[in-house]
């Protein structure tokens, strides 16, 4: 199985972003939290400031949007050249067409649940997305405690993907760490998101301990 690690440049230094992704070069996807102080109860950047990101990154951009009403703002990102963007099933109107338009547009589609959003009925919707974001904490802040309560939710996610035969990524964040991320792994998780505990530290050497947990679970 191919293991994935996208820092959140959420735990970087935002006065050098520049530079911050040089440190991340040996990442799969750098992870970028949107939030929009309505969906959650935390604000930091938009379109314009991903916009220059996408052409400072080495790294494929993989947009995460805790907002209301992606509906109409998530496409802008698409076409901006995300590589991907993922919108959370709380706040969607109509997850399969804004998943449609954003595979049109050239972007992979992902829909993002919070810790208390069930996936039942999600299961049969699996070939409209390209991967399912499990949330392991409440999405809003970096540096919270991962939940475990949410792997067992994961782990129906990966049977039904296995099922499928369909190529969904399934992705988690918040609280991942070395030890953390075996759990993740083991539920079925094969794309990790991780801020601090990557920002915390040399960030090629924290990317390439939480491949080898992940990898060795
Ligand atoms: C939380 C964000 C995460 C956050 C993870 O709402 O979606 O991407 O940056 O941070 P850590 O890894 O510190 O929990
Ligand atoms: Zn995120």
């Amino acid at each position: 199985m191919v293991t994935r690690i996208n820092p959140s440049i959420l735990a970087a230094d935002f006065a050098n972003l520049e530079s911050e992704f040089g440190r991340i070069s040996s990442a799969d996807l750098a992870h970028v939290d949107v939030m929009d102080n309505h969906f959650v109860p935390n604000l930091t950047l938009g379109l314009p400031i991903v916009e220059r990101l996408l052409q400072v990154s080495a790294i494929p951009l993989d947009i995460h949007l805790m907002i209301e009403d992606p509906d109409r703002w998530a496409p802008a990102y698409a076409e901006a050249g995300a590589y991907s963007v993922t919108f959370h099933a709380e706040a969607a109107a109509d997850a399969v067409g804004l998943a449609r338009r954003l595979r049109q547009i050239g972007a992979r589609a992902g829909i993002a649940l919070k810790p208390g959003t069930p996936v039942e009925p999600y299961l049969d919707l699996l070939a409209e997305f390209d991967q399912v974001l499990v949330m392991t904490v409440e999405p809003g802040f970096g540096g919270q405690s991962f939940l475990a309560s949410t792997m067992p939710k994961l782990s129906v996610l990966a049977d039904a993907v296995r099922a499928s035969g369909l190529d969904v990524w399934l992705q988690v964040d918040g609280g991942i760490t070395e030890d953390t991320i075996v759990q993740a792994a083991e539920a079925g998780a094969d794309t990790f998101v991780a801020g601090s505990s990557v920002f915390n530290g040399n960030p090629a050497d924290r990317i390439a301990a939480l491949r080898a947990a992940a990898e060795a679970h």
